[in-house]
C-alpha cells in the first residue's frame, strides 16, 4: 500500500493501473472533486498538489504519493471559510455549484497572484462555468457582496443567499454520483457507430468472459415497449417511438447494448468485446431531403402512426388574408434563416444509480428535471406499479432542458431488477453527452414579412422546418413553441405559417432553454430589422410600433384564442432602457484600425410563461415543534435557485425569514407531485403552489390561535415566531404544543395548475466590432432588460439572466456541433467549445418595474426567455456594422470572413 496525504489526512491505498487522481480521490470518498469532462477541459476536478492547482483528471494517481493533496474539503480551516469561499458566499458566485470547487481551488491557490487577477480571461481559461456567465465570479474576486439580510416577513424580493451555499462551497453538497455504495455495479453502453443500421446479431460471449462482467443486455433482453424519452405531463404530445434497446440504430451514438460489471474498467472492456453484425441501411441527414418521396424511412409506419415521409408533425394556420396583406405592403423582406444544433453542456453529466431498498421497492437516484414523469415512464417500461418505484434527486449540476428527458434511469433500474437488487450506477462521459444526449433542434425558418410605409406590419408568412433527429421527443412541442410566441409577439392583421418536424438520422433533439421559440425568434427579429432598414425606420421604433399590447389578442397563426394574457406589460420600459443604455456608449471602445467595423443591434423576445399543455405542481407545508416550517415541493433545484425562491415565497406569507423554512425538492416519496421543472414553471406553477400552500398554513395557524385564545379571528396575526391575538403573544412553539394535545397537526397541502399564462419580455442590446479581414467579433457592450414581473430574488434573477445571455452569446458566436454523415467530429469540450471566461462579455442587466397580476406575488418567468434575444441582437449588430446580413448561426470567423471577403 502507498500513502497519500489528502487534506492533512493519511490514506493507505493503491491506485488501480492507469487510474487518474480524480477518480482515485473519489474512491477515497473525497466527493468535492467533480467530473465535467475527464479530459482537462473544464476544471471541475481542480485540486492542489503541494499548493499548486492541477486538473486531477490529467494527473496519474500515483503522482500524488508523498505530496500534499488539497481539495475543496481542505480549504476551510478550523471551521472558518477560506477568504475565497467567503467571497464566493457573499457574491453568491455559483448557481448549480458544480464548477465552484474547481473554480475556487484555482483562485485560492498561491499561484493565483495579482497578475492573474489582472488577467482573468487567461487566468481562468481552465475553468468553465455554464451557469453564471462569470459575472458573479468577478464580483467575488472584487470582494463585492450581492446578498441582503434575510428579514422576517420580507424575504420575497430580497437577495437572500442560496440555502445550500455553505455545503456547496465546502464540498459537502452531494450531487447524484457523490455517494459510496457497498457492492455497487457499473453500467456502460455500446453506442452505434452507424447512422442507420439493422442489428443482425450481437455476440456477447467475449464480453461475458471479461473478468468482472456480470451481465450483458441487448434488445432481446429488455422489455419491448415503446416510449418517448421526453418528460411531459401529457405523454400523448410526444410519439412513442423509442425502445430501451433496439434492433435498429437510427443515429450514431444510439445505445445498443448495456454491460454491467464490478468496476468501470471491466464494463468498458465488456463493451469493447461485444461483436455486432450490422446491416447498414441508407441514411438521411437533411430534413428537407428526408421529406422527399423515396427518402429512407426512419420508423416503421405500423409502430409510429403519425409518420408521413419522415414528417412527424405539421402545424399550420392563417389569420386574416396574407396574400392580400402582401399586396397592400409598401415594403417586403424575405429571407431564410437557420440556427445550429448545440448541446446543453450542463457541467454534471447525466447519471443514475438504481437499487432495491430495505422496503423492497426500487429506488432511482438521478439527475433529473422531472422525477415524477420519469417514475411513470419507468413503471410503464418495467411493467410494475408506479408505487413500487421511488425516483429522487440530490443536488443537480445544471439542466437547461437537457434533463427533461428520461435517458439514464431505465437501464440501471432494469439491471438492478435483474440482478437481485444489487445497486447499479450509470454515469455518462462528456463525449456521450455530445453523441448520445439531446441537443437544441436545428431549425430553418423562411420569413416573408411586409409593412406599410409608416412601419405598420401588414403581412407575415413563416415557414419552419425542424430537424428532430432520429426520435420525436419534444418534436411537436418545440415546433408549437416556435410557431407561437415569436409570431404572436407582433401585431399583424394577416399572419400565416406552416411548420414541419422531420425525422432524420441525426442525434435526437430535445428541450433546451428557450424551447423552439429561440430559433424562430432569431429569424423574426432579424427580419424585423431588415424591414425597418428597408423603410428607413429606427429598429427600436419599429418594435415599439408593432409589438403586441394589452387589449390585443395574443395570437400567432391560429384563430382559436389561447390562454395567454398580459398580467403585466413591460416591453416599452425594456426597449427604453436598452435604447438609452446603448446611447450612453458604455462598455469598451472599438479596437484601433480601419479593418474593424462597429455596429449596434437590438432584439426582443416574448415568452408565454409555461407550456401550453397541462402542468401541475403541489406543495406541502408543516409547522414544526421548534416553531420553524418545513416545505416540500416536487420541482427540481438544478442551479436556477428555485428552492431559494420557494422558501422566500413561503416565508413572506407566514412572516418569517427564508432561513426559517426548511425545504426538500423533487422526490416522488417525500414531495407532492410536480410535472417537472421546465418552461419557467418553477416560478409560475410550483411557485404558485407554494404561495397558496403558505396562505393555507397562515390561515390554519390563525384559525387555531383564535380558537385557542378565544380572540376574534381579525385580532390574530402572525408575527415572526409567534401569533399575536389581541394583547396576547403566543410563541409558535407553544401553539404547536397546544395543537399536539388536541391532535391538530398544522400541516397543509395545495395544488396549482398552469392557466392562464402570463407573458414576459426581454430586450437585448449589443454593440460590437467585427474585423473585416479575419471575421473576428468582439462584443464591446452588452445590455439586457428583462420584464420578469417582481423578481423574487433579484440577485438570483440577475444571475439567471447573466447565464442565459452568456449561453446566447455562445450560441451566436462559438458553439457548433459539427457533423459529417451523422458522426459528430468534435465531441470534446475543447473542440466543441462553450463560452469560457474570455468569451463572455459583461452584461448590464436591468429589470422593468412590472408587478404581474397573474404570477405568484407578482412574479413571472425569471430566467428562461433572456437567451432568445441575444443571437438576433448580435446578428442585427453585425448587419449594422457591415451592411451584410448573416442569416445562419453561428457567426464564426470563417463564415463571416467568406462573406465579408466577397461583400456578398
Ligand atoms: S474533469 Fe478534469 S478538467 Fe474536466
Ligand atoms: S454554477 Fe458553474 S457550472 Fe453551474
Amino acid at each position: 500500500m502507498s500513502n497519500y496525504e489528502v487534506n492533512g489526512r493519511l490514506y493507505s491505498a493503491e491506485p488501480k493501473p492507469g487510474q487518474c487522481l480524480r477518480t482515485f480521490l473519489r474512491d477515497l470518498e473525497v466527493f468535492g472533486v467533480k467530473k465535467g469532462c475527464d479530459a482537462g477541459d473544464c476544471g471541475a476536478c481542480t485540486v492542489w498538489l503541494d499548493g499548486k492547482p492541477f486538473h486531477s483528471c490529467l494527473v496519474p494517481a500515483f503522482r500524488g504519493e508523498g505530496r500534499k493533496i488539497t481539495t475543496i474539503e481542505g480549504l476551510a480551516k478550523n471551521g472558518e471559510l477560506h477568504p475565497i469561499q467567503k467571497a464566493f458566499h457573499d457574491a453568491q458566485a455559483f448557481q448549480c455549484g458544480y464548477c465552484a470547487a474547481g473554480m475556487m481551488m484555482t483562485i485560492a491557490s498561491a499561484a493565483f497572484d495579482e497578475a492573474h487577477k489582472a488577467d482573468l480571461p487567461h487566468a481562468l481559461k481552465g475553468n468553465i462555468c455554464r451557469c453564471t456567465g462569470y459575472r458573479s465570479i468577478v464580483d467575488a474576486l472584487n470582494g463585492r457582496s450581492n446578498i441582503e439580510e434575510d428579514v422576517a416577513g420580507k424575504a420575497c424580493g430580497a437577495s437572500v443567499p442560496n440555502p445550500f451555499t455553505d455545503a456547496i462551497l465546502t464540498g459537502k453538497a452531494r450531487y447524484t454520483m457523490d455517494i459510496a455504495i457497498e457492492g455497487l455495479l457499473h453500467l456502460k453502453v455500446l453506442r452505434s457507430p452507424h447512422a442507420h443500421a439493422r442489428i443482425k446479431s450481437i455476440d456477447k460471449t467475449k464480453a461475458l468472459a471479461v473478468p468482472g462482467v456480470v451481465a450483458v443486455y441487448t434488445w432481446e433482453d429488455v422489455p419491448r415497449r415503446l416510449y418517448s424519452t421526453a418528460l411531459h405531463e401529457d405523454h400523448l404530445v410526444d410519439p412513442d417511438d423509442t425502445y430501451m434497446l433496439d434492433n435498429v440504430a437510427r443515429f450514431v451514438g444510439q445505445r445498443l447494448a448495456a454491460v454491467v460489471a464490478e468496476n468501470e474498467a471491466a464494463a468498458e472492456a465488456g463493451v469493447r468485446a461485444l461483436v455486432v453484425d450490422y446491416e447498414i441501411l441508407p441514411a438521411v441527414f437533411d430534413p428537407v431531403a428526408a421529406m422527399e418521396p423515396g427518402a429512407p424511412l426512419l420508423h416503421n409506419k405500423s409502430e409510429v402512426v403519425t409518420q408521413n415521409r419522415n414528417i412527424f408533425c405539421t402545424l399550420q394556420g392563417e389569420i386574416g388574408d396574407v396574400a392580400q396583406g402582401f399586396k397592400e405592403a409598401d415594403a417586403v423582406h424575405e429571407m431564410t434563416y437557420s440556427t445550429s444544433r448545440v448541446q446543453h453542456v450542463h457541467l454534471e453529466t447525466h447519471g443514475s444509480i438504481a437499487y432495491k431498498g430495505e422496503d423492497g421497492r426500487w429506488h432511482v437516484r438521478t439527475s433529473s428535471q422531472g422525477p415524477f414523469p420519469s417514475r411513470a415512464k419507468l413503471a410503464h417500461l418495467m411493467g410494475v406499479p408506479a408505487r413500487e418505484i421511488h425516483v429522487f434527486t440530490e443536488r443537480v449540476g445544471g439542466g437547461f432542458g437537457g434533463k427533461q428527458e428520461m435517458v439514464s434511469e431505465d437501464l440501471p433500474l432494469f439491471a438492478t431488477m435483474k440482478l437481485d437488487g444489487r445497486p447499479v450506477k450509470w454515469e455518462w462521459a462528456r463525449e456521450e453527452e455530445f453523441i448520445g444526449a439531446t441537443t437544441r433542434h436545428q431549425m430553418t425558418t423562411k420569413v416573408k414579412i411586409g409593412a406599410k410605409k409608416d412601419g405598420t406590419l401588414i403581412a407575415l408568412d413563416v415557414h419552419v422546418v425542424s430537424n428532430t433527429g432520429a426520435y420525436g421527443n419534444h418534436a411537436s412541442e418545440t415546433l408549437a413553441a416556435a410557431m407561437g410566441s415569436p409570431i404572436a409577439a407582433y401585431r399583424c392583421a394577416n399572419k400565416k405559417g406552416v411548420g414541419h418536424v422531420v425525422y432524420t438520422n441525426m442525434i435526437p433533439a430535445g428541450g433546451f432553454r428557450g424551447y423552439g421559440a429561440s430559433q424562430t425568434m432569431y429569424a423574426m427579429e432579424c427580419a424585423i430589422d431588415e424591414l425597418a432598414r428597408l423603410l428607413n425606420i429606427d429598429p427600436v421604433e419599429m418594435r415599439r410600433k408593432n409589438v403586441v399590447r394589452p387589449g390585443d389578442n395574443v395570437e400567432s397563426i391560429w384563430k382559436e384564442p389561447g390562454d395567454a394574457s398580459f398580467g403585466s406589460h413591460g416591453i416599452d420600459e425594456c426597449l427604453d432602457i436598452v435604447e438609452s443604455e446603448l446611447k450612453k456608449g458604455n462598455g469598451v471602445a472599438k479596437p484601433d484600425g480601419e479593418e474593424w467595423a462597429e455596429g449596434t443591434g437590438v432584439a426582443l423576445a416574448m415568452l408565454e410563461c409555461g407550456p401550453p399543455t397541462e402542468h401541475r405542481s403541489g406543495a406541502d407545508m408543516r409547522l414544526l415543534a421548534d416553531g420553524t416550517y418545513h416545505l416540500a415541493c416536487g420541482s427540481s433545484e438544478m442551479g436556477q435557485g428555485i428552492a431559494t425562491a420557494h422558501k422566500q415565497i413561503a416565508a413572506s406569507i407566514v412572516g418569517v425569514r427564508a432561513l426559517d423554512v426548511d425545504i426538500i425538492n423533487a422526490d416522488t416519496d417525500r414531495t407532492p407531485y410536480d410535472t417537472g421543472t421546465f418552461a419557467s414553471t418553477g416560478t409560475v406553477v410550483a411557485g404558485k403552489a407554494v404561495h397558496i400552500t403558505a396562505q393555507a398554513m397562515r390561515d390554519d395557524i390563525l384559525d387555531f390561535a383564535c380558537r385557542h385564545t378565544g380572540a376574534d379571528r381579525d385580532q390574530c396575526r402572525l408575527d415572526n415566531d409567534a401569533v399575536v391575538c389581541g394583547n396576547k403573544r403566543i410563541l409558535l412553539t407553544e401553539l404547536h404544543a397546544a395543537g399536539a394535545k388536541v391532535n391538530h397537526r398544522f400541516a397543509v397541502s395545495r395544488r396549482a395548475y398552469l392557466s392562464p399564462r402570463t407573458i414576459a419580455f426581454n430586450v437585448q442590446g449589443v454593440r460590437l466590432a467585427v474585423h473585416r479581414v479575419t471575421g473576428e467579433v468582439r462584443i464591446l457592450h452588452s445590455v439586457h432588460a428583462a420584464d420578469i414581473g417582481r423578481p423574487i430574488n433579484p440577485m438570483q434573477c440577475h444571475g439567471q439572466i447573466d447565464g442565459a445571455v452568456a449561453m446566447g452569446f455562445g450560441w451566436a458566436l462559438i458553439e457548433n456541433m459539427v457533423h459529417d454523415q451523422g458522426h459528430m467530429v468534435n465531441p470534446q469540450l475543447r473542440n466543441c467549445r462553450v463560452p469560457a471566461f474570455a468569451d463572455t462579455p459583461h452584461t448590464d442587466v436591468f429589470f422593468a418595474s412590472t408587478i404581474d397580476s397573474i404570477g405568484p406575488l407578482g412574479a413571472k418567468s425569471q430566467g428562461e426567455c433572456a437567451i432568445n434575444a441575444v443571437a438576433p441582437a448580435v446578428a442585427n449588430a453585425l448587419a449594422n456594422a457591415t451592411g451584410v446580413r448573416f442569416p445562419h448561426l453561428p457567426f464564426t470567423p470563417d463564415r463571416l470572413f467568406s462573406k465579408l471577403g466577397t461583400g456578398k
